[in-house]
Formats: structure tokens, sequence, C-alpha cells
């Protein structure tokens, strides 16, 4: 491999990415501002959880390929410099902070060596690329920048980089296409699909996607509701339609709805982009999108006071999650931990188990009882609550942990749980979107 990669901004993106490309043979630096950060990937450990990425991220570091730094000089040595740094919400909006991509390009721009390319992954507005092509040819006129946006779903990191379903990129010339082809070379003789976009579209594919989710998902969480209504099953509905290839069965599991470091904030960023752009109107349906997608929240909240009282105080609730989705330890704009929360906010002693995100769930709720194992955490309880829907939880055996609880009532706010092996061990089991 001739080329040498850099990896600006090692999070979940970055790390990913930095130990895929090194497993294909690259000559990786990932540079980051955090020195803890930095020093924890050196050591070859993860600071987040990703199923195989620490296993993956030790083996590379060891080989030589892959090693991590605080010092933006470092990219001077490297040909292509992949940008992986986040794009949160604003504190005060909807658009995301482009602090950190603009810092980030700044850093490196002094030290790009003649012919480098600069390629953004990060999730951006649209019109960022181009307006950061603009400044950095000012300071680095021999380099370019292109825009490749980043599929990957969290739980499937490796999977989703090292064998994409497409590889989009967005680039102004065919210097860059060029150089991007070589770099990806590996993935591409698999018989990825190649896109070549300009800079606009290609930031656009991402954010269109995540809205295409984000409104299969508020789809179905709307059909659930009207379910509710009229005496339906939201299940059976989306096993039917989902039969239909144009509608497909992916993304329609009814629910407490999506949450994460992605699809909330990009849909949100999306609508303010439409405005600033003057397309406003066309993007209104993500306002409801992601009013469905809260609501969903505030019913399952309704269900437990429908089982137990108006007024939450004094009851013991056991839920169950608090990732916002299985094989992550990420509580970012989780459903479940918000669920907790606002029912301990009503007086409820909620106690919460998780597999993986008990520690990141403590910080951001230290107020919150979390208990080690699931026997632990419904033992005495009034209520249980399915809200994430990790493996460990279908694995239950209704019957065993029927003698640990006060009253055997569950709710399933991820439509996953084997309704009629609990009822069969006399449980009262309640879901979202199934009246029965
Ligand atoms: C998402 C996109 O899928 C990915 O392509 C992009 O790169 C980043 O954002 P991720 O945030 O890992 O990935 O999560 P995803 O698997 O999309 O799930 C998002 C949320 O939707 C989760 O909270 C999940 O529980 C929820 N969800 C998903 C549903 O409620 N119902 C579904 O049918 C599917």
């Amino acid at each position: 491999m001739d080329l040498t990669l850099s990896v600006v901004g090692c999070g979940y993106l970055g790390a990913t990415h930095a130990a895929c490309m090194s497993s294909l043979g690259y000559t990786v630096v990932g540079v980051d501002t955090d020195p803890e950060k930095v020093a924890q990937l050196q050591s070859g450990s993860l600071p987040f959880y990703e199923p195989g990425l620490e296993t993956l991220l030790a083996q590379e570091v060891k080989s030589g390929r892959l090693s991590f730094t605080t010092d933006f000089a470092a990219v001077a040595k490297t040909d292509v410099h992949f940008v992986c740094v986040g794009t949160p919400q604003s504190k005060d909006g909807l658009a995301a902070d482009l602090t950190y991509v603009k810092s980030a390009v700044a850093a490196i721009a002094p030290y790009l060596k003649k012919g480098s390319l600069v390629v953004g992954k990060s999730t951006v507005p649209v019109g960022t690329a181009q307006s950061l092509r603009g400044e950095l040819v000012k300071i680095a006129p021999q380099s370019d920048l292109a825009w490749n946006p980043e599929f990957l779903r969290e739980g499937f990191a490796i999977k989703d980089t090292l064998t994409p379903n497409r590889l989009v990129v967005g680039v102004a010339n065919d210097l860059a296409e060029e150089t991007l082809k070589k770099v990806y070379k590996p993935i591409l003789d698999l018989g990825t699909p190649w896109i070549r976009a300009d800079l606009p579209t290609s930031e656009l594919v991402k954010v269109a996607a995540n809205s295409f989710l984000a409104t299969k998902i508020s789809f179905i969480n709307a059909m659930a509701e009207v379910c509710e209504a009229a005496g339906g099953d939201v299940t059976v509905l989306a096993q039917a339609i989902g039969y239909d290839p144009r509608i497909g069965n992916k993304f329609l599991q009814a629910g407490i709805g999506f949450g994460g470091g992605c699809l909330p904030k990009d849909i949100r960023a999306f609508m303010a982009r439409a405005e600033e752009l003057g397309a406003k109107q066309a993007l209104e349906f993500l306002r409801e999108i992601d009013a469905i997608n809260l609501r969903a929240r505030l019913r399952v909240i309704d269900v437990v006071r429908d089982e137990l009282s108006k007024e939450l105080t004094g009851y013991k609730i056991a839920v169950l999650g608090a990732t916002f989705k299985p094989d992550s330890d990420d509580v970012r704009d989780s459903p479940a931990l918000d669920i907790a929360a606002q029912l301990n906010a009503a007086g409820s002693h909620v106690v919460v188990h998780d597999p993986k995100g008990i520690e990141p769930a403590r910080k951001r709720f230290p107020n919150l009882e979390y208990a080690e194992s699931i026997n632990d955490a419904v033992k005495g309880s009034d209520l249980v609550l399915h809200l994430t829907e990790w493996k460990e939880y279908r694995q239950i055996d209704p019957n065993e942990i029927a003698a640990l609880v006060k009253n055997k009532v569950i709710i399933d706010g991820r439509n996953m749980l084997d309704r009629d092996l609990w009822r069969k061990a006399g449980w009262k089991f309640r879901a979202l979107g199934r009246t029965d």
C-alpha cells in the first residue's frame, strides 16, 4: 500500500475507520486532541463498546501499522486525511455545531504536503464541504478536499466499514475520485457499488438516508398509535406491509422510537439547513417525524400510569435497557434512559439494568439506581419495562423471575418479547401498538 492515511478525530467513527483501514494494510495515524483517549487507543483498548473492535484495534496497533497521537504535525507524513470529528446539535438550536470540523481542517492545513487529499466523513449541513474546500486551498493550495459520508451502524461498525452496501464520494475533480478509488480498492474489489457525486449531493445523501430511516420508524409508530385507538396490532400490520418489496420489512419495528447520536440530531440539523436555504417547507414533515418519535416515550409512560396509577410516587419500576440500541454502550438521546429518568422524576423508584450501558448511564443520570443483574433489577418491582432489545432480555425465563417481582406486569417497549410465553407464566403483558 503506497498511500498512507491519517484519521483526525478518534471517537466512534474515527477509531473504527482507523482500525479498519489499518486492517486493509495501510499505515494509519489517528490524531485526537484528547490525550487520555489517545493514550488508551495507543494501548490497544477502546473507550467505548463495539463488538469485535477492541480485538481489531489491539491487533492493528500491535502490527505497527496503526498509531495514535495528539500532535497534528503527524499528518505531514501522510497522503490522505479523513476528518471524523463530531457534529453535535448546537446548544442554542436545531443546527449542527461545526466547531470541531472547522478546527480539525484548520489544524491539519499547515502540515499538508503537496497533493494531499482531505476527506470529510462527518455528517455536515449541505454546503459545508464547498466552503471548507475554499478555506483549505487558501492555506494549502496544492491540496484538495472531498466528502465521503459514512453509513455505519453502531453494533455493526466493522462490517459496515469493510463491506459497506455502497461507497459515496463527493469530489470536485477526477484526481480526487482516483485517489479515493485507490484507497478503497480492496473494498471496491468486492463489488461494492461506487457513487461519484458533487460535494453538496454527497453531503445530502447522508442526511437523506437518515431522514428516510427516521421516517420509516416514525411511520410505524404512528400506525401503532392508530392500532391502539382502533383495537389493532401493529406487529401484524408491520409484517403484512413488509412483504411488499417496495416497502420492505426493515426498520418497521414499532416501540419507543429512535435515539442515539445520529438520527435525532441529523433530522433536526437537516430542517435547520433547509430553512437557511429557503426550502423550509420541503422538510416540514420531519418536524412531525420528530414529534411522533418523542411521543412514543410519553405513550409508554401512559401505559405505566394505566397499570399502576395516575400518581407514580412510591412504586418500584424495573427498567430493562439503558442504551439507545442493543450491542452498544451508547446512551446519547436514549429513549430507554429518558423514560427511566421521567418515571424517576414522577416519584417512582426506578432500577435500571443494562448489559453494557450502566456506567455511561450513571454518568448522565447519577440519581437513578442501577442493578448489575436482571434479577436484582426486578426484585420487588411493581412493574417491569423492557426498553432496549438486548438478546439477554429475550432469554429471560418469565417463570423464573415471576417469583422475584411484587406484581407480574411487563410492558414491552420494543415489541420483541414472546407475548404468549410471558402470559403462560402468568404475567400481564402489554406492548405499544397492540391492544390485546
Ligand atoms: C444510524 C444509521 O442507521 C446509520 O446508517 C448512520 O450511519 C448512523 O445512524 P445508528 O445510530 O447506529 O445508525 O442506529 P440505527 O440502527 O439506525 O437505530 C437508530 C434507532 O432507531 C435506535 O434507537 C433503534 O432502537 C431505533 N429503531 C430502529 C426502531 O425504533 N425501530 C426500527 O425498526 C429500527
